[in-house]
């Protein structure tokens, strides 16, 4: 058996979190990051047959029935992930009743998965039929794009038309566009349903007055499209008091969309 504190996928979490940290995009214990694994990748570091211990989830997964998750923990810090991962991470698989979390390794504490977990499952299960490649869901809080939501009309029309018209790689990165929920409560299944209904159409949504959520084949999909979502959001809100003399033009975002190819959200312009 491998040393799982060696394990690649380990490794990325630690990483990621540390970097998510350094951004400040997740403050105290915000933003959460679940990843689909490999099984047999994940049976040279654990017993698969040896489950720590059982955890209810709230709701029924069926669909990601034996399905292992390294996911982060509830209430833990992205800061301390790297230093501690086997109390602040942990590796689930579901369970045959779609209700149940097998605990493989980690939360060392007693400590269980995110709160978030819902909607992690149920977009993982959404995006897993758009994107069989799918293997990551990533939750943060960046600066600029919650401050967006403050002081912007949400609705996904506004919210990505003002994104792709700052920033000229807007329209390439997330042609798609941007989802949008309203407040809600959080960590409840029905912010979960929510956010898996939009990633039918997103692999980004925003959560009003909360934070993001992105998805991806590995991190650098789901870190890239939040990533440039933000800074997009900091260009906004650096310059949006400022007499506004240059937009990118609807015309343009077509003609960069077109000249790369990318599927756009066609009724988001104005042409
Ligand atoms: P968890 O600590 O449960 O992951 O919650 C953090 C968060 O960002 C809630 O939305
Ligand atoms: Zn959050």
């Amino acid at each position: 058996m491998k040393d799982i504190f060696t394990a690649p996928f380990v490794k990325e979490m630690e990483a990621t979190t540390a970097n998510m940290y350094h951004l400040g995009w997740d403050e105290r214990n915000g933003g959460n990051i679940s990843y689909m694994l490999d099984e047999k990748e994940v049976s040279e570091y654990l017993d698969l047959d040896n489950v720590i211990r059982t955890i209810p989830t709230g709701f029924n997964a069926k669909e990601l029935i034996g399905k292992i998750f390294i996911v982060t923990g509830t209430g833990k810090y992205f800061k301390n992930v790297e230093s501690d991962p086997e109390t602040n991470l942990g590796i689930i698989r579901i369970a045959s009743d779609g209700e149940t979390a097998e605990l493989l390794w980690g939360y060392k504490d007693g400590g269980k998965f995110t709160s978030e977990l819902p909607a992690h499952l149920m977009s993982h299960t959404e995006r897993l039929k758009i994107d069989p490649e799918n293997r990551i869901v990533m939750h943060c809080h960046p600066d600029y794009t919650l401050a967006l939501t403050q002081a912007h009309e949400m609705t996904e029309r506004a919210i990505t038309r003002t994104l792709w018209q700052v920033m000229t790689e807007s329209i390439v990165v997330f042609p798609e566009g941007v989802g949008v929920l309203p407040w809600m409560i959080c960590g409840t299944n029905d912010i979960g349903a929510a956010t898996a209904e939009k990633m039918k159409q997103y692999r980004l949504v925003i959560w009003t007055l909360h934070g993001i959520y992105g998805c991806g084949k590995d991190m650098d999909e789901a870190f890239g499209l939040i990533e440039t979502v933000e800074k997009a959001a900091k260009m906004y809100l650096l310059a949006s008091h400022l007499p506004q003399i240059n937009r990118i033009t609807d015309e343009q975002l077509r003609a960069v969309a077109e000249r790369f190819g990318v599927n756009y959200r066609k009724d988001f312009l104005d042409i």
